[in-house]
């Protein structure tokens, strides 16, 4: 049995919600056919720009990832820029995608540089068939210094370059985001100005992944060079929700959102769901592990809404944002105190360690019989000590009235 994931997003309808995000996943028709197949609702095309514009020529090697000890791939850095296919064929692409897909959604992204590139662009895709635009102000390394994030970074230019687009055609505009700013409100009031639809967010975090120690050289090294460039995947993910959150609880604001940024299970769709997002997109997920990923998603998310007796995804979408508040409100009456389970403790004495070079010295250690307790005098509850423990469940916390100093049950 699986549950109804359709969203209706600016109007149109996605079997679910998620969708390829522009990048190399969507390169073209055969790819994006094989997607499709696999069960994602919607695709965002990979970036298209005009050759007479700015000729697109590809840093190589451009790709460089984050390993974290034994885990692989926590991060993945790339150079890439828009697509370096002629448009021509592009259009030709997206224009037999919806012939042969009809019910499924193609979404063009386009990046111009003047305000005719965006109209031209607007108006090819419209012709082609596309539901839905996403404007790119948001890729980190651009080869021309007036295009990509630095767009992005200008509230002008965005509202400016979507009105543009607006005017050019009749489908729904979606605005694509930096994070390479500190708040991403003004700039999306600024697309909302300008006429969008939607917001998607996040492009690519500027960031240097790994240092060639030999050669004292930054990856990728790009003929002995590197650069910042777009950093996405698992790391990114907090980051992402953050903007989302920041987003979606905007006053004034009221768009819907697409949320990307480290979605590669159905607990991180649902997260982003929870923070806001009414649509997905992924791609360092998929450039991991394939397009299969959408396999997973659609069945985890299916059966946590089974389980819960939730019928549609609108009765989640924003549930978890509506709790985040400014830390100046927090009620600080409350404190908690660690509690340790004697029963599952295995005595490695990581908590005593954590706690006693970084946090409160309020875990008590017997080096022989190996137990570990917790002083609640001294404790204050940061749970640097349950966060440390390498056993589930095993310190968990209760609740301490801060003016009565009475106990409440463990939690
Ligand atoms: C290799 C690569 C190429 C990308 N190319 C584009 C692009 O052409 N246009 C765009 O809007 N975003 C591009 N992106 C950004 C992604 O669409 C997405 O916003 C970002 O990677 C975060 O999502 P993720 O963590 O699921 O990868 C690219 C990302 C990667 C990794």
């Amino acid at each position: 049995m699986k549950s109804n994931l359709n969203i209706n997003f600016c109007g149109i309808q996605f079997e679910n919600p998620f969708c390829l995000s522009s990048s190399p996943v969507g390169n073209h028709a055969e790819m994006c056919a094989r997607a499709y197949d696999a069960g994602w609702g919607g695709i965002v095309y990979k970036t298209l720009g005009l050759e007479k514009s700015f000729k697109v020529v590809m840093p190589s090697p451009r790709l460089s990832v984050y390993n974290y000890m034994d885990r692989k791939f926590v991060g993945l850095q790339n150079a890439e820029q828009i697509t370096d296919r002629p448009i021509a064929d592009n259009i030709r692409d997206i224009a037999l995608l919806k012939k042969n897909y009809p019910k499924k959604v193609l979404i063009s992204s386009i990046m111009g540089y003047v305000d005719e590139d965006w109209a031209t662009l607007a108006k090819m895709s419209e012709d082609a068939g596309a539901d839905m635009l996403e404007l790119n102000f948001s890729c980190p390394q651009m080869a021309r210094k007036d295009a990509g994030h630095r767009v992005g970074q200008d509230f002008h230019a965005v509202e400016g370059f979507t009105e543009v687009v607006k005017k050019a055609c009749k489908l729904p505009v979606m605005a694509k985001m930096t994070p390479n700013i500190t708040d991403m409100v003004p700039v999306a009031f600024a697309a909302k100005e300008g006429g969008a639809d939607a917001i998607s967010a996040i492009n690519t975090i500027k960031a240097i992944t790994d240092i060639d120690i030999e050669k004292l050289t930054p990856l990728p090294n790009i003929y002995g060079h590197s650069a910042a460039t777009g950093f996405s995947g698992p790391s990114v993910k907090p980051v992402a929700l953050r903007f989302v959150s920041d987003l979606y609880n905007a006053k004034g604001l009221g768009m819907p959102i697409s949320g990307i940024g480290g979605i590669e299970t159905w607990k991180d769709a649902l997260h982003f769901l929870l923070l806001g997002a009414t649509n997905l997109q992924v791609t360092t997920g998929i450039l991991r592990y394939g397009y299969r990923i959408v396999e997973d998603m659609i069945e985890g998310l299916s059966d946590f809404m089974i389980e819960r007796n939730i019928t549609s995804l609108d009765e989640i979408i924003g549930k978890a944002a509506e709790k985040i508040i400014d830390p100046s409100d927090f009620n600080t009456r409350y404190q908690v105190v660690s509690v340790i389970d004697e029963q599952k403790c295995i005595g490695c004495g990581q908590c005593y360690i954590s706690c006693h070079d970084g946090a409160n010295q309020a875990i008590l250690f017997d080096s022989e019989t190996r137990k570990a307790n917790v002083d609640e005098e001294k404790c204050v509850g940061c749970l640097l000590c349950k966060h440390v423990c390498p056993v589930w469940d095993c310190i968990s916390y209760k609740e301490v009235d801060t003016e009565v100093m009475k106990h409440a049950a463990v939690f």
